[in-house]
């Protein structure tokens, strides 16, 4: 569910088990050499293991394929003729191959002789990621390999990253499709097919609860980047600080707690979509980061003197209405221009009530298959009160109603009693707080000001809110629901 994503991935990876204290100053990789000659091979080996935390050598490159298998170097110094007399470089490019077919996020340098760069150009067509010349310069070797252990960080947190949103995609694929019939959610629908495959940015505006994250999803989902990442973001609960770090990355060491490159959410999405939700929440002097950031399509890790290329679709969500939207003292009008080439605006469920009746069987089919109970029937009291209820929540409300009912409920029929619908926008008085003591509802009244209160000081900013109350957004909207707030 949308509360469940992460809005930040893991950093500080331990490439190595115990820290041995010598270990400090040495660049956290472990280098593989491979080349025929021994001469060669102790030369690196006596400079590198000064620099890198292990450094291992090979000869026969007949032994590479299951080295690489069992033991994932992080960079591997690899030589381009083997064979005595061999000067094609061939062999060199086969196991090249070879070792990218093994670990696509390989990081693999080519040592090659004078004369060989149209090769070395040919290597980096297929995945090389540098090469050096024989005989090489101490200096620049060790740049190139410092280079390449940095860039094999950053490639294994993009692949971690795209795999883990991959996994999340699919999640929320089974969590559900999108259904309507009302007519403003028929044109929604329309609006979806025809600006997935554009690439164009697209800005999705509505209370909370109503399906933002949906839409988004639904329209990666049918982009021609279907296959590749989709990031949420949640600029709701990004504080300042850590605002840049977190979107653009961060160099080693460019701040105190800065162990590890990190190639920040920007870059992670690069080749798919990024979604940029509650971005109406993003204080004025950071939206202009963000807006210089997304013209340039590029970003400049924290500590880094060059900028990065970033390629990626947008797409951004917000519950703040247009008019507020479009007050400058909110939100910069360049920026906006820049993020809503199309607009989406998802109408609230109380809006469209015709809606209800297909909302409620979809759930109930997803409930009651989840719950293994033979699907329940809604009795014709039942449809009209939730028909009549304000759903102030909105779908995700309406959704956390039919699952308590179903797990709850012990016939065959559903009844209105079964939903506990709260007193805020009900039609009818909530069964469930008429039942309840009076110690506990004057609890419940407590909690309900404490939560009203907070949503209000919040704007209804629910990552906001739930924060300032010590809660999880997920726990925060369940007791909404029950509050029918
Ligand atoms: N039209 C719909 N059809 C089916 N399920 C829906 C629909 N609209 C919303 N939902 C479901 O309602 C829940 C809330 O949707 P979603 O998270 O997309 O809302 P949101 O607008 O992003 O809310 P928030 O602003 O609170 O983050 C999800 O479980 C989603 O699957
Ligand atoms: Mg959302």
């Amino acid at each position: 569910m949308a509360a469940d994503c992460p809005r930040v991935y893991k950093t500080g990876r331990t490439l190595f088990g115990s820290g041995h204290l010598a270990a400090l100053s040495l660049h956290p990789a472990r280098v593989l050499v491979v080349d025929d000659e021994e001469d060669i091979l102790l030369a690196a080996k006596l400079l590198l293991k000064r620099h890198f935390t292990s450094v291992e050598t090979l000869r026969d490159p007949a032994r590479l394929a299951d080295l690489v298998r069992r033991n994932g170097f992080d960079v591997l110094l690899l030589d381009m003729n083997f064979t005595a007399g061999a000067e094609g470089g061939t062999e060199g490019l086969a196991l090249l191959s070879q070792v990218m077919a093994l670990d696509p996020q390989a990081v693999v340098v080519l040592i090659t002789a004078h004369g060989d760069v149209s090769l070395a150009v040919e290597a980096m067509k297929r995945g090389a990621a540098d090469f050096v010349t024989k005989p090489w310069a101490n200096e620049r070797l060790l740049a190139t390999l410092i280079a390449a252990s940095n860039l094999r960080q950053s490639r294994l947190e993009a692949s971690e990253f795209r795999s883990r949103s991959r996994g999340l995609a699919e999640a929320t694929r089974i969590d559900g499709e999108m259904v309507g019939t009302s007519p403003a959610m028929l044109r929604v629908f329309q609006m979806i097919r025809r600006a997935a495959p554009s690439g164009a940015n697209v800005l999705v505006l509505g209370e909370n609860g109503t399906g933002k994250e949906l839409v988004a999803r639904e329209i990666h989902s049918r982009s021609k980047r279907a296959q590749e990442a989709f990031v949420r973001v949640d600029l709701g609960t990004l504080s300042p600080q850590l605002f840049e770090s977190e979107l653009f990355g961060h160099r080693r060491g460019a701040f105190t707690d800065a162990k590890q490159d990190r190639i920040g959410l920007l870059r992670a999405a690069s080749g798919g979509t990024l979604f940029l939700d509650e971005i109406g929440n993003v204080p004025l002097h950071l939206q202009g980061k963000l807006l210089t950031a997304l013209e340039r399509r590029e970003v400049t890790p924290v500590g880094a003197d060059r900028p990065q290329p970033i390629d990626v679709r947008l797409i951004c969500a917000t519950n703040l209405a247009a008019e507020r939207l479009a007050d400058e003292n909110v939100f910069r009008q360049d920026l906006l221009y820049r993020i809503n080439t199309v607009e989406i605006a998802l109408p609230p469920l109380r809006e469209r009530p015709e809606d209800i009746p297909l909302l409620l069987e979809h759930f109930i089919a997803i409930y009651s298959e989840k719950y293994n109970v033979a699907p329940k029937r809604l009795s014709a009291a039942a449809l009209d009160g939730l028909m009549a209820h304000a759903w102030p929540g909105n779908v995700r409300a309406l959704r956390h109603a039919i699952e308590r009912a179903v797990i709850l409920s012990e016939g065959q029929m559903l009844e209105l009693s079964d939903f506990s619908l709260g007193g805020g926008g009900a039609a009818q008085g909530s069964p469930a707080s008429a039942a309840a003591g009076p110690e506990s509802s004057r609890l419940d009244s407590v909690e309900r000001d404490a939560i009203a209160r907070a949503l209000e000081a919040h704007g209804r900013n629910i990552s906001r809110a739930a924060e300032s109350l010590g809660l999880t957004r997920a726990s925060l909207y369940r007791r909404m629901q029950k509050h029918g707030l």
